[in-house]
């Protein structure tokens, strides 16, 4: 199982929690951007996560949770270390455009779907993805309960790919501890994004292998 950690519930300084990131075994950064639209809250601009990333070596696994997708996809690209770019179903009315857009840069793209938004509405992109991103809480904040009613779309998209013979990874975000991270795991999901269960204990690393 991979592991993409989210920084959005500190406890050390922003600075300590990105160094102590980096030196962990996890796979990815997950970086959570947040426009104050799509979702209440506002988090980092591109200009912030140049600051942030300049001296970390981890790729990144970006977010994106917000209106227009596209006017982002440009400066997001810039950015040093960027594997993934993932953007909302829901933030976009054609959502096809943004993903063909991503395609024309160097980083892989992902779709990300509400705890409220079925598997069934994403069908017709699922050929041109990278990554699928499943949300196990309501986007917008860090530190909420794991939803266990959307395991069943897990399911639902391994056996699409397998019948299809896509290449997408299923990646899993919200709510992720050492327990609900085997719920993810059974249902088929490769990767699991965990924040406030890593980022609020002293010991990243023994919370990284407990979930993997
Ligand atoms: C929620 C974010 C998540 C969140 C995960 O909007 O997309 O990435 O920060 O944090 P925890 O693990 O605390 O639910
Ligand atoms: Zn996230």
């Amino acid at each position: 199982m991979k592991v993409a950690v989210s920084f959005l519930s500190l406890k050390d300084d922003l600075e300590t929690t990105i160094k102590k990131i980096n030196e962990s075994s996890a796979e990815y950064f997950h970086v959570d951007m947040m426009d104050g639209i799509f979702v209440p809250n506002t988090t980092y601009t591109v200009a912030d996560l140049k600051k942030i990333f300049k001296n970390v070596d981890k790729k990144l696994d970006v977010h994106l949770m917000c209106c227009s997708p596209n006017k982002y996809v440009r400066e997001i690209a810039k950015l040093p270390n960027v594997e993934y770019l993932t953007i909302h179903y829901e933030s976009h009315r054609r959502p096809i455009d943004v993903i063909n857009m991503i395609r024309h840069t160097p980083m892989k793209v992902g779709i990300a779907i509400n705890p409220e938004t079925k598997v069934s509405h994403i069908v017709p992109l699922l050929k041109s993805v990278d990554q699928v991103l499943v949300m196990s809480v309501h986007p917008g904040k860090g530190g909420q309960e794991f939803m266990e009613d959307i395991l069943y779309k897990i399911e639902t998209l391994r056996d699409i790919r397998e019948e299809n013979n896509y290449h997408y990874i299923i990646s899993v975000d919200g709510g992720i501890n050492d327990k609900t991270s085997k719920l993810a795991k059974d249902a088929g999901a490769d990767m699991v994004v965990s924040g406030s269960y890593v980022v609020k204990a002293d010991d990243y690393e023994k919370q990284i292998e407990s979930i993997r």
